[in-house]
């Protein structure tokens, strides 16, 4: 399969030009663009029945199927990897093909459908009335009727060869014909009114803005009323929803509009060009224009500086902070290959954390790079999404310098102080998430979110949820703990609200943070946004009143780095600074910085416990550090309080053997547990673990406590006081207290084969450890314990039994009952019947012997 691919505004040379391939090879389709000339969207209603089998969108395409790419009327290359044929008739604009198989066929004559007509000619291609009449629209057009100065005989001879193949002159001239409608001329009003001059040095350059609604094509008004001249070039913004489609006409050799929009990620010639663009302000847009246009010769490359630093990876960061100087950061390479990025805040906070003699490389952060040859519009929107202050230019792997934001941005719009006033510090991606929202949360409580935002909204104040819960909702996981940041006062907003609605509510205005309890049971927890800064690894941070931005980079994880804001005029907006989306989506976690793990080894626990909950993998340089981090010991620095904390967590997950699996690869039951690993046989003991709660809770219908069945499994093989010192350790503090009970009886139940022994030291044994116990115990016993505990369940002899035998309750019940449970365990009594007999052979004998 071939396509002809249209560009953004083709006109009617185009148009007629790409049907003619379509007629010359079988099997060509045209792709359209989103945009397309008034007098282009004519003439498809008018052949709709000719022409539509011929049309394709680009959702309706398959790239795959794809062979060979047309493009007709310009010399833009599309990004495909199939060879592409060029049909034009402007001069060669000697593009940068760039190693893409690219055959360019370029012609002197008034319209490139005069050399498309030639060649249907040529091959003979049968012609009926409306292929003729589509053919001559481009020629007719793009000649001005034969009336401009770039008209050729060539021209005149195709169209007079297609007027012999029957063309419809009445259908031509519905198409082509150029009269303005009343609508036509608002639009033509508004331009004036908007148009101003943008500040280019010595060329009359305008640019003007259309806010109106106009569904025709407002580059062929303009090619009729002039209403910018005499400028040079000019551009016009025309507001489409969310997008800006804009236009750019020039009549000036050195001002190059189709160079000057690619860099706006458009298309089209020297002289006339048009691009759509989303996300910037017409404001933005005309600055980035006056810049374009009066530096368009100045290559983007001018900003790639290399006055940074840079040190090789394995100096030591110690070393490195020598080269950081008056600089920010130091560019870390290997053998000239570029490693990443360290910077004064990460160096200085290392060395605080006691890694002056480690390598660079460990801490090295591999910035989002750029190559050199990014264009403007990509460097606008990388600097708009990505929190940072520089770009690495890295090319093929090699460094070739930084480029800095503030440069850029000053340099772009004129304004050289510190604040720029466009492009805010760091614009998020943002998500529209009302109806994910709603569905997500029992009405009740979305009420009160909705509530809660409108208080913060009178107060003045921004509120969000984030963490968790956020994280869950894009994965639609089952989550109600609901975390709320208040950019603002959080205890205020608290108290106003819970105060008006009669909730119960707690604050903490040290800690600026507070609770309310909802009627349902449910609380929701709300904190005031804030920043932290660690003193020494593992530490309680000092706190700081911040924005959403800062107290979301103080988080562990990108995934859990997402907010969704609740303030009454954003309800729903989900709000990603760090790509939490990007990663929830592939499946990782990912720390936010270097020293995240520093400053926090209990997230080593929780990055193990998410990627083992979600089935998520650890990003590589994460998972780099991770081991760096265990490496080092630093769990050692962790208080032990969190540590027995996020162990509970994880003994609560479902998946708790799936991380207990990556706790051991990563040795971080190692570090924990004096040299703890999961062999083959402790694994299959966990399994057997897992299977045990399932039985047991099904048999004896109760649930046992993961945390303490856990540790007495994964510690089952120490000795008795090396168990009770880690459990102390880790303030596990019944486990550890329980534990003489379990090893004992652990041992005896191993060491005897007597049934009776067995059922004895099980009586007083704490039911709670049975999983465990069962876990650790061979099979022929684990099967014997199973079988005590089902027949005890239900027992072949009650009391109401021996009731109905004429007996009275006495304490005498309890020796004859479990007389009988012991034979009924060792098989020689089966049924109630068999019971009976016996009861009534020994001991009611005994029974009636026996003196009133
Ligand atoms: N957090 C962190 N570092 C930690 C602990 C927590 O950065 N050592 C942050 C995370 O951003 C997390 C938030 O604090 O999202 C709330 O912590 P928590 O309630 O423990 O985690 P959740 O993400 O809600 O996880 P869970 O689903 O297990 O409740």
């Amino acid at each position: 399969m071939q396509v002809v691919i249209l560009s953004e505004g083709s006109d009617l040379d185009a148009f007629s030009s790409a049907y003619g391939l379509t007629l010359l090879y079988p099997s060509t389709f045209i792709l359209l663009p989103n945009v397309l000339q008034y007098k282009v969207s004519k003439a498809i209603s008018l052949f709709q029945d000719k022409i539509k089998d011929k049309i394709l969108t680009k959702e309706g395409i398959n790239f795959e199927k794809v062979d060979k790419v047309f493009v007709v009327d310009s010399q833009t290359v599309p990004d495909v990897n199939v060879p592409i044929e060029i049909f034009d008739h402007h001069p060669n604009k000697s593009l940068n093909y760039k190693g893409k198989n690219v055959k360019l066929n370029l012609y002197n004559v008034g319209s490139i459908t005069t050399v498309i007509v030639e060649k249907i000619k040529k091959a003979k291609v049968n012609l009926d009335k409306e292929d003729a009449t589509i053919l001559s629209l481009g020629i007719y057009d793009d000649t001005g009727g034969f009336k401009f100065s770039g008209t050729t005989e060539r021209d005149l001879k195709a169209f007079t060869f297609l007027t012999k193949s029957g063309l419809d002159f009445l259908k031509l001239q519905q198409v082509v014909s150029d009269t303005f409608d009343l609508e036509d001329v608002e639009v033509i009003k508004e331009i004036i009114k908007n148009a101003e001059p943008l500040p280019v040095e010595g060329k009359k350059v305008y640019i003007s803005t259309l806010y109106r609604k106009y569904s025709k094509d407002v580059a062929w008004i303009l090619k009729y009323i002039k209403p910018f001249e005499p400028a040079d070039a000019y551009f016009l913004v025309v507001n489409q929803k969310s997008k800006k489609f804009i236009i750019g006409r020039s009549k000036d050799e050195s001002i190059d509009v189709g160079k000057i929009l690619s860099q706006l990620d458009g298309g089209g010639h020297k002289f006339a060009a048009s691009t759509t663009i989303v996300g910037f302000s017409y404001d933005e847009i005309k600055t980035f224009l006056t810049f374009l246009t009066a530096k368009h010769q100045k290559p983007l490359t001018s900003f790639i500086k290399t006055d940074l630093p840079t040190v090789e990876a394995d100096l030591s960061i110690e070393e490195v902070k020598s080269y950081l100087g008056r600089y920010r950061y130091v560019v870390v390479l290997q053998n000239g290959r570029y490693v990443g990025i360290l910077n004064d805040k990460l160096i200085n906070n290392a060395i605080k954390h006691g890694f002056s003699n480690e390598k660079a490389i460990v801490f090295a952060e591999e910035l989002i790079t750029v190559s050199p040859d990014v264009s403007f519009i990509q460097l606008l929107k990388m600097f708009s999404t990505y929190q940072t202050d520089i770009f690495p230019v890295v090319e093929k792997g090699y460094y070739k310098g930084v480029i800095y934001k503030k440069e850029f941005v000053s340099e772009i719009s004129g304004i050289k102080e510190d604040k720029p006033i466009f492009l805010p510090i760091s614009k998020p991606k943002t998500v529209n998430y009302l109806n994910r929202v709603k569905k997500f949360f029992p009405l009740e409580i979305f009420q009160t979110l909705k509530e809660v935002g409108e208080y913060a909204e009178k107060l003045g104040y921004r509120a969000f949820i984030i963490g968790g819960v956020v994280r869950d909702i894009v994965l639609n996981k089952e989550n109600l703990d609901v975390d709320i940041i208040v950019e603002g006062s959080a205890v205020d907003l608290i108290k106003a609200y819970a105060k008006d609605k009669n909730f119960n509510f707690y604050v903490y205005p040290e800690f600026m943070t507070g609770v309310i309890l909802l009627p349902n049971g449910l609380k929701l927890d709300f904190a005031t946004a804030r920043k932290e800064e660690y003193d020494s690894p593992g530490s309680y941070p000092k706190v700081e009143k911040a924005n959403l931005f800062e107290d979301l980079y103080r988080r562990d994880f990108t995934i859990n780095t997402l907010a969704i804001e609740i303030t009454k005029s954003n309800f729903g907006k989900l709000i990603d600074y760090f790509n939490g989306l990007v990663d929830i989506k592939e499946k990782r976690i990912r720390i936010l910085h270097s020293l995240s793990f520093v400053e926090d080894p209990i997230r080593i626990l929780r990055a193990l416990r998410f990627a083992g909950r979600l089935n998520f993998k650890l990003e590589k340089k994460t998972e780099n550090l991770l081991i760096y981090a265990v490496e080092r010991d630093l769990l050692n620095f962790a208080p032990t309080g969190r540590i027995n904390l996020e162990l509970n967590l994880t003994f609560k997950e479902e998946n708790t053997f799936e991380i207990l699996m990556l706790m051991d690869r990563y040795k971080v039951l190692y570090k924990l547990f004096a040299g703890l690993s999961i062999d083959q046989n402790k694994e299959k003991v966990l399994i057997k673990l897992q299977d045990s709660f399932l039985l047991l809770e099904k048999v004896l219908g109760i649930h046992f406590p993961k945390n303490s069945n856990y540790l007495y499994v994964l510690l089952g093989n120490y000795p008795e006081e090396i168990t009770y010192n880690l459990l102390k350790k880790y303030h596990f503090e019944k486990e550890a207290s329980y534990l003489n009970e379990f090893y004992t009886t652990l041992q005896s139940i191993k060491n005897t084969d007597s049934i009776f022994d067995i059922y004895k030291t099980l009586k007083s044994f704490n039911r709670q450890f049975l999983p465990a116990l069962m876990s650790l115990l061979p099979e022929d016993k684990f099967k014997i314990v199973l079988e005590m505990l089902e027949k005890e369940k239900k027992p072949v002899l009650t009391g109401e039994d021996l009731i109905k035998l004429g007996l009275k309750p006495s304490k005498i019940f309890k020796d004859i009952l479990e007389d009988v449970f012991v034979k009924y365990l060792q098989n020689s009594i089966k049924t109630k019947e068999e019971a009976i007999s016996y009861v009534k052979k020994t001991h009611l004998k005994r029974l009636s012997n026996q003196p009133e």
